[in-house]
């Protein structure tokens, strides 16, 4: 039988050391003015200054948009798309976590034309790149620099839809761990576990492909083996490289295959009590792979034998509690939160989640074991 299998990916990725020096051959006199994407946060650490110190010693002229919220409503997003289509810049350099490369991605598509973010959410592929981008990711955790893909929350629907169109594809993307260096602990290990989570859930898709388990098996060998020192040490530049590449891995793994159930349970976490979407999925993870177990027995096996390099030295049962106790053990060590307590979300809100969980049918599909409703209730309640 012929199998066709979805390819698509950035061009031009530069990673590792001395990578952010790449922005010189990136820009090569082609531009008159950058627009720099980013936000508060990105930018109050620092980590924004010697990019656009590169930027200013090849001439450009460069316009700063750091007004982002995390996690930005489509109308938040257009907010800042329509301050940029004043700019006449001709060349965009997102530099912050999936929020504000989002939103630069959405820039690229919308800046000369008439239609709009909210457009897009009914018709995506209306959408034709018309200014060029670079991305930096500050997070090594969405992986949407490798992706055709943009998040935006719709707040009348408290939902975040995926807007999806292969022109919004960056042209360029640098992944340095220098721009990690200032990462938070906290926001590095719960992005570090959205990066986890897109590997293991698209490895166990019923998406899953040959040249999708490769990006997923690659990111999850590296993910366990940096995910720690990433998070814990500011100077393991090395390492957070790795997971770097390990976020754009499983980003290219997400649009070859596709997420399932803790991404769509997690859903309604972001759009309805917007807890920020690394710590949605770190929270859903473990019950939902538990959950997965019986279904996924083949596939735990595999992701054992891989990142291990052991085979046959354990039976399946064996391996599965293996990958479960590791994530486990870096949940423990990294203090990434496991209840829904903290965020004042408890036995009231239990059937609202269901119902919204359930809504998000397009992820549940990909999931090997059917989610019902009262399985839904039950992992929600795991986690109250
Ligand atoms: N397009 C895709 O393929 C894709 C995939 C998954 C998720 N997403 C979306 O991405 C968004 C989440 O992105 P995220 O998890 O990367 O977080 P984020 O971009 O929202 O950033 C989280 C916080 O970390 C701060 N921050 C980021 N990098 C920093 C750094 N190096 N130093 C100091 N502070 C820093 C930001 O200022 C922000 O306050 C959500 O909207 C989600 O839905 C997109
Ligand atoms: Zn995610």
């Amino acid at each position: 039988m012929t199998e066709q299998y979805l390819l698509m990916m950035p061009q031009k990725v530069f990673s590792g050391s001395n990578a952010l020096e790449q922005i010189e051959t990136i820009v090569k006199k082609q531009y008159k003015k950058a627009a720099v994407f980013t936000d508060k946060g990105v930018r109050n650490s620092g980590i924004t200054d010697y990019p656009v110190k590169i930027l200013e010693q090849c001439n450009l002229d460069i316009v700063v948009y750091d007004e982002l919220p995390s996690e930005p409503t489509c109308d938040e997003a257009q907010k800042v798309i329509d301050e940029f289509r004043k700019s006449g810049a001709d060349f965009i350099i997102a530099m912050g976590g999936g929020s504000v490369m989002d939103v630069a991605k959405l820039a690229s598509i919308t800046c000369t034309d008439t239609y709009s973010v909210r457009d897009l959410l009914d018709s995506p592929l209306s959408g034709k790149k018309q200014v060029k981008t670079l991305l930096i990711p500050t997070t090594a955790g969405t992986g949407s620099e490798a992706t055709p893909n943009s998040i935006v929350t719709v707040p009348e629907k408290n939902l975040k839809v995926g807007i999806v169109n292969p022109e919004m594809l960056p042209d360029a993307v640098i992944l340095d761990g220098r721009m990690l260096k200032g990462l938070p602990e906290k926001i590095a290990a719960s992005t570090g576990m959205d990066a986890l989570a897109h590997a293991i859930e698209c490895y166990t898709s019923n998406k899953a492909n040959p040249f999708s388990n490769l990006f997923a098996l690659e990111a999850l060998k590296l993910i366990f083996d940096n995910i720690i020192p990433a998070c814990e040490n500011r100077n393991a530049v090395e390492e957070k490289n790795n997971m770097l590449l390990a976020a754009f891995y499983a980003g290219a793994a997400i649009t070859a295959s596709g997420t399932t159930a803790v991404h769509a349970l997690s859903y309604p976490l972001g759009g309805r009590y917007h807890i920020p979407h690394g710590i949605s999925n770190a929270i859903m993870l473990l019950p939902v792979l538990k959950f997965n177990r019986i279904a996924c027995r083949k596939e735990f096996g595999q992701i054992y034998d891989a990142v291990t390099g052991e085979r046959d030295k354990k039976s399946p049962d064996e391996k599965a509690d293996w990958i479960l106790n590791r994530i486990g053990t870096i949940i423990n060590r990294l203090e990434i939160p496991t209840s829904l307590k903290s965020f004042g979300i408890g036995a009231s809100d239990l059937e609202a989640l269901v119902q919204d969980g359930m809504e998000v049918k397009r992820l549940l599909n990909n999931n090997k074991r059917e989610v019902t409703a009262a399985d839904a209730r039950c992992i929600y309640q795991e986690v109250m």
